[in-house]
């Protein structure tokens, strides 16, 4: 409740249009000791929120030190968000026929319910409930706004990140009206449902993979699950390609077909409506606020379950090409042919590489790769892109045993590794706290083995573009504190990655003893 309180705060400086620092002085006079431990957050927070951004929408809107000092806002609050939902019997979760309840409590998203006679209007963005319950037991707050055949009337856009203005203008917003049931005669059922619909918008920062996930796909697990399939996805700022490239998804969680909210002029009718998706925290489900206590190991048995067809056709097109490729090579070197059978035969561990290219890379890739190998891996190189079929990269992480990738979006694939498996994050200077709050904290969350790896400057091809007491080598958190733009274009889109091999040696011979010993323990059971 304190931090809700101070939440409150911090956007009465928004509408005052507060630079960065009046935003630091509002914080440190609210509570020094929190300022102290959050201020890391802040900055990576807005590194990642607004990389994303920028990098998706390419607007300038995003960029905007608007977005920066709202971001800051959500920063404060990071460590509330998840005590600000309560317990499983989450508000709204049991109303009773003919009754709307909203959830506004968590500072990501709000959630309302409608159950009984559920109408959609789309011309009008409205979903209506016809109620027969009279009026005093429904209405819970009169506005002026309110008309007066209107028993009830709330405001909702169905995205996840409400303390994000800039991206939340950009989402559709719905009227959720209860009437008396004298109106509903002038608004026929074109299509009548027998399950509840939930409704989400597929806009924002969709077209990111992180955002794909953590505003997405993990947000409509934790609220559609408990439905068992029997839900119809009704979806605002719809599109085609998120419908092809989540369908295995997508038919794990609904036996229904989605619906274009916008596009689908009908009247749609429901028992019960479900509008905007909860969030637990990053990348994770969080089992107490769950039905069941499920997880995001629950989660990930969804993905696998999902990609299970694909990638086992995947993988009898690729050993139908390598009986080919040895067909032809009868005549190839004999010490070739070793190294395949000795792959085959000896089960050595896999390793992926997610490689970036571009920035943050690893300039000594193919060095990495032959001391990987010469350890005892079967190295992967995996170039994850917008157009890569996910079950393909799902394919290739849920067979190895180690991966390695440098901090960015891509990282969001963690989820597609087996617990118990291990995840080595590179980091770059400058992106320490990101880095283990996106990515590290929430891979432990799912059972991986989690190694961060924060480069030395040395490892840093900023290196040799600054004086070695430069604060950009010596001090990253002091130039982030400067402004987001410094922290962008220093550490996101300039800086590449030199690993000190002897120095990365150890952790990957850690790694490669920790897979040996699991695998021999399993082969001992
Ligand atoms: C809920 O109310 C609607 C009308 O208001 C009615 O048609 C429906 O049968 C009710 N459902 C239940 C489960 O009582
Ligand atoms: C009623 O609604 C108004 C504006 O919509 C709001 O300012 C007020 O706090 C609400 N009151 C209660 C008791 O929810
Ligand atoms: C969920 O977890 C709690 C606490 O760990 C436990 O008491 C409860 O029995 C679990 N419920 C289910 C359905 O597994
Ligand atoms: C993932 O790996 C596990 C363990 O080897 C296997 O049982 C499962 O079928 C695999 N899933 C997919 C989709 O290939
Ligand atoms: C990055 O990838 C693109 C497309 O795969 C390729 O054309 C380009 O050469 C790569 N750049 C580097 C620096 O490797």
């Amino acid at each position: 409740m304190v931090q809700y309180f101070r939440y409150h705060q911090l956007k009465k400086g928004e509408h005052h249009h507060a630079g960065e620092d009046e935003m630091l002085s509002l914080m440190s006079a609210t509570s020094s000791g929190y300022f102290k431990r959050s201020r890391p957050k802040l900055f990576s927070l807005l590194i990642l929120s607004l990389l994303s951004c920028c990098l998706i929408l390419g607007s300038h809107l995003f960029c905007s030190p608007s977005a920066f000092s709202l971001l800051y806002s959500f920063g404060v609050e990071g460590d509330g968000v998840a005590a600000n939902v309560n317990a499983k019997a989450s508000l709204c979760s049991s109303i009773s026929n003919g009754t709307m309840c909203c959830d506004r409590s968590s500072i990501r998203s709000d959630v309302c319910v409608m159950k009984g006679d559920v109408r959609t209007n789309s011309a009008s963005s409205s979903i209506f409930l016809y109620t027969s319950k009279s009026t005093d037991a429904v209405i819970k707050n009169v506005s002026s706004l309110v008309d007066k055949d209107e028993l009830q009337h709330e405001r909702v856009k169905p995205y996840t990140r409400k303390w994000e203005t800039s991206v939340m203008d950009t989402i559709d917003e719905l009227d959720l009206i209860v009437k008396t049931e004298n109106f509903r005669n002038n608004h026929h059922c074109d299509v009548k449902h027998d399950v509840p619909a939930v409704f989400f918008s597929t806009g924002g920062y969709t077209g990111n993979v992180y955002h794909e996930f953590n505003d997405g796909l993990l947000p409509l697990y934790i609220t559609s699950q408990h439905f068992k399939k029997k839900v119809v996805f009704v979806i605002l700022e719809y599109h085609d390609w998120w419908i092809m490239k989540y369908g295995d998804i997508l038919s794990h969680l609904t036996d229904y077909p989605a619906i274009d909210f916008s596009g689908d002029k009908r009247t749609h009718c429901f028992p019960e409506a479900v509008v905007g998706l909860r969030i637990h925290d990053e990348l994770t489900v969080d089992p107490s606020l769950m039905q069941g206590n499920k997880s995001v190991v629950d989660f990930r048995n969804v993905l696998d379950r999902a990609y299970l067809p694909r990638v086992q056709s995947l993988l009898k097109e690729e050993e139908r090409l390598a009986q080919e490729k040895l067909k032809q090579k009868v005549h190839s070197s004999s010490s070739e042919i070793r190294k395949e059978v000795q792959d085959a035969t000896l089960k050595r561990p896999k390793l992926v590489i997610l490689s970036r290219n571009g920035s943050r890379a690893i300039t000594n890739e193919d060095l990495l790769v032959k001391m990987a190998e010469e350890i005892g891996f079967r190295v992967e190189v995996v170039r994850p892109e917008r157009t890569t079929e996910l079950a393909r990269i799902y394919g290739a992480l849920n067979s190895s045993e180690v991966m390695i990738g440098v901090h960015g979006a891509a990282m969001t694939h963690f989820l597609f590794m087996r617990p118990g498996s291990v995840f080595i994050q590179v980091i770059p200077l400058g992106t320490e706290w990101a880095a283990d709050a996106y990515y590290g904290e929430p891979a432990r969350k799912l059972g991986l083995k989690y190694v961060g790896y924060q480069i030395l400057p040395r490892e840093s091809s900023l290196y040799d573009k600054y004086d070695r007491n430069d604060p950009v080598l010596r001090d990253p958190e002091s130039v982030s504190e400067k402004g987001w733009q410094y922290t962008k274009s220093i550490y996101l889109d300039n800086q590449n990655v030199r690993l000190n091999l002897g120095r990365f040696h150890k952790r990957l011979l850690r790694a490669y003893s920790y897979t040996i010993a699991k695998m021999n323990r399993r082969s001992h059971l």
